[in-house]
């Protein structure tokens, strides 16, 4: 398990996700008010990158660009069709206005 620094709070704006990688994989960070979420970036219908996508900040959604497919941001559930199946979420802590990812198994 490693604990990765993503960005200082104020590089993401709220109600706005944006793509980061992390040692080979991408992962989609989403803000919603003072929360930070961050999921696999791939969407799980087909390959699109999930950090280009629109977040719902009143369903704290992230609503995959190509074909609409909500995903929760707290679960990673995929909530609407035509995705199946959630995406990983992963768990995100805010220190002195720096926002963390643990990612298990993880490289350093
Ligand atoms: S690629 Fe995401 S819903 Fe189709």
């Amino acid at each position: 398990m490693t604990t990765h620094r993503l960005f200082a709070t104020d590089e993401l704006a709220d109600g706005e996700a944006k793509t980061i990688e992390l040692g080979g994989h991408e992962y989609a960070c989403a803000r919603v008010g003072d929360e930070y979420f961050v999921v696999d970036d791939t969407c799980t219908h087909a390959k699109v990158s999930l950090g280009e996508g629109i977040v719902d900040s009143d369903d704290c959604t992230l609503e995959c660009p190509k074909h609409g497919a909500s995903f929760s941001l707290r679960s990673g559930e995929a909530l609407t069709l035509p995705a199946l199946h959630a995406v990983q979420t992963y768990p995100v802590e805010v220190t002195e206005r720096e926002v963390f990812v643990t990612i298990e198994g993880g490289e350093s």
